[in-house]
């Protein structure tokens, strides 16, 4: 016997500690870098993010995790022992070992779950829900936390003026639950993709185990982020608006039919551009970066949460999810609340 999918509860965490543009601007004269609050809105659409404070171990990426986690159990009606399955989405895990699955399941008390990292980058939410997904339609997995969680302030270069004002903290989480194959409310679709050959646009040469990370490496940067956003941009924009096509014709669906967009929130331009190439008015299209950056995995299960919350998102809603990042990845999902 089949089943099927549905989110039941949902939950997002920040840190206290806001960046404003002003902020990024002070720091890079320091170092003679020249930018402006005007040049990071104008091209980016961002004004502030959050960065966790380094060594508070209330925000350690666990840490934010667990408070996103706790609140979509409270939605959902679920206690950490009802949990079956951790799908963590990161690449800024706490510890390279144990994985951060492990960490959150030990802080939370889930106590009959098993758990696994899973690093896709932007597109981790995505992948995590797919997972997630086919546990649960298999029928080995009732209930399954899914989580989207980076500190991606401890890998920004901060002599890349091009990349360093993108990117923010945050995590997002979602309980799915096992739903009857036919509910009305359930994932409807995931579509998923990975082109390694572009690894060269966003990577971290060093840190790992190809490339230790030495003085003489960390002195230029090079277990930091490394970025060419003007190629990357392209992509994003023809493959966000492909795989939200799939996901909709998969369904014999259009463009009109969708209540919400949630693509990733990478920049405003991107998603603006994605949007006129899906002809998709704009009032249809949510939309977080302005006040929390690039967050990576995180950025669509916190933007859903905060939808979700505040009642745009309703019962019976169309809502797509689409995602590109570093990998490359790719990935969306298309889904009845
Ligand atoms: N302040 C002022 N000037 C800047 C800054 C800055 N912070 N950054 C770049 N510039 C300058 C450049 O040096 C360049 O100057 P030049 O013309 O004299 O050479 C000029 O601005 C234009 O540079 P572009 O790179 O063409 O600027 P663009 O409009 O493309 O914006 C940006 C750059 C914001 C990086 C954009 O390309 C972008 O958002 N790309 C996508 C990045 C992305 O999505 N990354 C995340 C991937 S997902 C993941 O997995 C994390």
């Amino acid at each position: 016997m089949e089943y099927a999918a549905t989110i039941t509860g949902t939950g997002s965490a920040f840190p206290e500690h806001r960046v404003t543009n002003h902020d990024i601007t002070s720091k890079l004269a320091a170092s003679d870098i020249e930018t402006s609050d005007a040049w990071i809105r104008e091209r980016t659409g961002i004004s502030e993010r959050r960065f966790s404070k380094p060594g508070n171990p209330d925000e350690h990426n666990s840490s934010l995790g667990l408070a996103a986690a706790q609140k979509a159990l409270e939605m959902a009606g679920k206690t950490p022992e009802d949990i079956d399955q951790i799908i963590y989405s990161t690449c800024t895990p706490d510890t390279i070992i144990p994985s951060t699955a492990c960490w959150l399941q030990h802080k939370l008390g889930a106590t009959r779950a098993w758990g696994m990292d899973l690093n896709a980058a932007c597109s981790g939410f995505i992948y995590g829900l797919t997972i997630a997904e086919q546990f649960i339609r298999t029928g080995q997995v009732k209930t399954s936390l899914v989580l989207g969680t980076e500190i991606l302030s401890s890998i920004i270069n901060w002599k890349d003026r091009g990349s360093c004002i993108l990117f923010g903290d945050g995590s997002g989480a979602a309980v799915v639950e096992r739903a009857p194959e036919e509910s009305p409310h359930r994932i409807l679709s995931s579509h998923l993709l990975s082109d390694g050959s572009l690894w060269e646009l966003l990577y971290i040469p060093a840190g790992g185990s190809a490339q230790a990370a030495t003085p003489d490496i960390m002195a230029q940067n090079l277990n930091k982020i490394q970025m060419n956003g003007r190629e990357i941009f392209k992509i994003a924009v023809r493959t966000l608006s492909t795989f939200a096509m799939t996901a909709l014709e998969k369904n014999d669906m259009t463009v009109d039919m969708l209540d919400w967009f949630i693509p990733h929130q990478a920049n405003y331009r991107i998603i603006e551009a994605v949007a006129k190439r899906l002809q998709l008015p704009m009032e249809k299209v949510l939309v977080n970066v302005d006040r929390f950056g690039n967050t990576s995995s995180a950025t669509i299960p916190s933007m859903l949460d905060e939808a979700v919350r505040d009642g745009r998102i309703q019962k019976g809603h169309t809502v797509l999810l689409d995602a590109f990042g570093a990998g490359l990845t790719y990935g969306s999902i298309l889904l009845r609340w």
